[in-house]
């Protein structure tokens, strides 16, 4: 029988951080004033091995779990990560990707596709380097994240998306060059709206822009017109050039919540499950895991902890569920 939740949505991804360590410090993600040099991060023994990690992503996939995302933090700076890789691509019919900052990408491309990665989804937020410097916050160069791209597309890990955070006064006229740029190159960008993730990006609404006007923009310079989604669940909606210069998608988690599609589960870098990206409780699979549990049991645990699930922040967000102690975006990875 196909497990289902409170909403009768159905458990088709999950998103696994693999560490709560990063090597930027996204203004919107890990502003420096709180992850800085006293901050504390899990220790290595906090963190799920990569048995166990694997051992979990068996026991979801029996539940019906398609896809897993591999995430964090920034996942390629966890030591071994091609192991870990392995170690799930021989999981059979699995689709397994990666988002990540792409610092590391040019270095690892080949390595991951080589492990079973299938494809990678690349974070850039602007072409200009004054502009991403001040998102990124660690003044990293734009150029070393499209070597990056091009060595991923080379190793053969695309369709490449590539994920571009909209935030109001800081690269919103970085909308139109980057649809430029990707035009063309069968990368698949994306524009997200900056969310209320966490509490310590200081989000407001007023630093959002609607995904209505980021693809009024474009098309006013190259012309759109919108694509049907792919499947129950997918999160973007999808646009295409009317020339034929390929597709572009927008998430649009503020201004239209998804939340009654959302088939998604997050499993944190030491354990805990999240069933929504907006939760402030996780659920301790660790525990289970080191305490002796069966995978029988914890296949039952995991199925009650999603048959319970009723979570449908965004669509209910509103002045009082923004102040709420969310989880951390770096912790549980987006
Ligand atoms: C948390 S990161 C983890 C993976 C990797 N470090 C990276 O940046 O791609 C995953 C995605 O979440 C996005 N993100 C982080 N904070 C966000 C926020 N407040 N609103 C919207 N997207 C956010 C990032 O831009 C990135 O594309
Ligand atoms: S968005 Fe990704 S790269 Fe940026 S700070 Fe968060 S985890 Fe790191």
């Amino acid at each position: 029988m196909i497990l289902t939740d409170t909403l009768t949505r159905p458990l088709r991804d999950l998103r696994i951080s693999v560490t709560d360590r990063c090597n930027f410090r996204c203004v919107y993600c890990m502003p420096k004033e709180v992850f800085g040099r006293d901050y504390q991060f899990l220790e290595r023994e906090q963190l799920l091995t990569f048995e166990e990690i694997t051992r979990l992503a068996h026991i979801f996939v029996a539940h019906g779990v398609q896809k897993i995302r591999l995430t964090g933090g920034e996942p390629l700076v966890r030591r071994d990560l091609e192991r870990l890789i392995e170690m799930l691509a021989r999981i059979p019919g699995l689709d397994l990707t990666l988002t990540t900052n792409g610092v590391l990408l040019a270095r690892m491309a080949r390595a991951l596709r080589a492990a079973g990665l299938q494809r990678v989804t690349v974070s850039l937020d602007s072409l200009e380097n004054e502009v991403f410097m001040a998102m990124n916050d660690v003044d990293f160069p734009v150029e070393r994240i499209l070597e990056g791209i091009e060595a991923a597309a080379a190793a053969g890990l695309g369709p490449i998306k590539i994920n571009m955070v909209v935030k109001r006064g800081m690269n919103e006229h970085s909308i139109v060059p980057m649809a430029r740029y990707f035009r063309g190159t069968g990368h698949i960008l994306r524009f997200i709206e900056y969310m209320d993730v966490g509490h310590t990006n200081g989000w407001r609404l007023d630093d959002v822009v609607p995904a209505a006007e980021i693809i009024a923009a474009i098309d006013a310079e190259i012309p759109l017109e919108p694509v049907e989604a792919n499947y129950r669940g997918e999160v973007a909606n999808r646009w295409r050039y009317r020339d034929g210069g390929g597709e572009i998608g927008v998430i649009a988690s503020v201004t239209q919540a998804f939340c009654r599609d959302c088939t998604r589960a997050r499993l944190s870098a030491e354990g805990l499950l999240y069933t929504c990206l907006f939760a402030v409780h996780g659920h301790d699979l660790r525990r289970l895991l080191r305490s002796g549990s069966s995978d029988r049991e914890i296949s039952q645990a995991v199925a009650s902890i999603w048959r319970g699930r009723d979570d449908r922040y965004s669509e209910i967000r509103s002045s009082e569920t923004i102040g709420l102690p969310k989880v951390e975006m770096s912790h549980i990875g987006g």
